[in-house]
């Protein structure tokens, strides 16, 4: 946009000249969205008959292994360049200590793994947290409630490493510790894994919007509290752009918005300030609010792709959207 903006006195102007016809809105258009700006969060699960639709996330389904590689497939054959994988564990199996977040046989790891071999070409984005694992819920080791920072920053680098292992190509810090993408980035430098990018959830707020997500992966339950000792007050804005500048400078590759569409203030400012690939989680809760609205006949189904674009429109490169496959597939018959 020029600084002055030159606008000639009506009228001379009349702006809905170039609203007119379909033809003359194409052409004025100043965002898009192609297929190529989605990543698609996948919930994949190991507990036998967990597998189905997700009630507080009406359309969204927790797949089995065989599930996640039919959803690679799927994204591929769409054009959606990455899925993000996120672990529905056994209950049975999570402990005080997490160990299991960096077991190479966890149902994460078997995940990436059956997407790589089934679309070797999709990017592969993980998340790097230790709530799957964890039997409080937490992201974070936990002592006298105390969510522990520095000994948690050296588990999810042993996460990261064995995740790296298994093929992924994208690694998302969604755990909101400090210090932790500096940590991981030697971690992967000194393995030999130097190609591997981390996406960090860099401006992650304390936001109920995750609901229907802890829902999704059975951590609803579990959650000892709150998670407000480490993300980021919704209250606050400068504090979530110094994460991001001290995200960048530890070495992340791309920054995340989470959630989404509350949060587009944030995202514009992020790509002004700082021009890195800049991402937006459409959340869970986004998800079911739409979701919710349209089943109940309330919103018309045009509203997912108008979401989508604000965010495109705040700057940002991509979007994690659940809506990314059906999204896709209603672009490419346009
Ligand atoms: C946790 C994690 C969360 C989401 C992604 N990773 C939930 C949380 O922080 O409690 C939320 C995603 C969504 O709501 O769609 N590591």
């Amino acid at each position: 946009m020029p600084a002055t903006p030159i606008i000639a006195p009506f009228p001379a102007t009349r702006l809905r000249r170039l609203r007119r016809t379909p033809a003359l809105r194409a052409l004025t258009a100043e965002r898009h969205l192609s297929a190529q700006n989605l990543i698609w969060p996948i919930f994949v699960t190991e507990v036998a008959g967990a597998e189905g639709e997700i009630p507080s996330m009406p359309g969204v389904e927790r797949l089995t292994l065989d599930g996640a590689r039919r959803a690679a497939e799927r994204a591929a054959d769409l054009g959606i360049p990455a899925v993000c994988i996120f672990p529905h564990s056994d209950p049975d199996l999570k402990t005080e200590g997490c160990e299991r977040a960096w077991d190479p046989d966890n149902i994460g790891n078997r995940a990436i793994r059956a997407v790589k071999d089934a679309a070797p070409d999709l990017a592969v984005m993980t998340d790097i947290a230790l709530d799957p694992y964890n039997i409080n819920g937490h992201d974070g080791l936990v002592r006298d409630g105390v969510i522990l920072n520095d000994e948690t920053v050296e588990a999810l680098v042993r996460m990261a490493l064995v995740q790296a292992e298994a093929g992924a190509d994208i690694l998302g810090p969604s755990d909101m510790m400090d210090g932790r993408i500096g940590a991981l980035r030697a971690g992967l430098e000194g393995a030999g894994h130097k190609d591997v990018a981390i996406l960090s959830y860099a401006a992650k707020y304390a936001s109920g919007f995750y609901g229907p997500f802890r829902d999704a992966v059975g951590a609803s339950g579990r959650l000892v509290g709150d998670k407000k000792t480490y993300q980021i007050n919704p209250a606050n804005r400068d504090e979530a752009l110094r994460c991001v500048a001290r995200d960048l400078a530890e070495g992340a590759d791309m920054v995340m918005i989470k959630p989404g569409m509350p949060y587009l203030d944030i995202c514009r400012e992020v790509k002004d300030q700082f021009g890195a690939p800049t991402y937006a989680y459409q959340v869970s809760g986004e998800y079911a609010m739409i979701e919710g609205a349209i089943r109940q006949g309330w919103l018309r189904r045009d509203v997912v792709l108008e979401s989508l674009l604000s965010f495109r429109r705040a700057g940002c490169d991509g979007i994690l959207t659940y809506y990314a496959p059906q999204v896709a597939q209603a672009l490419a018959q346009a």
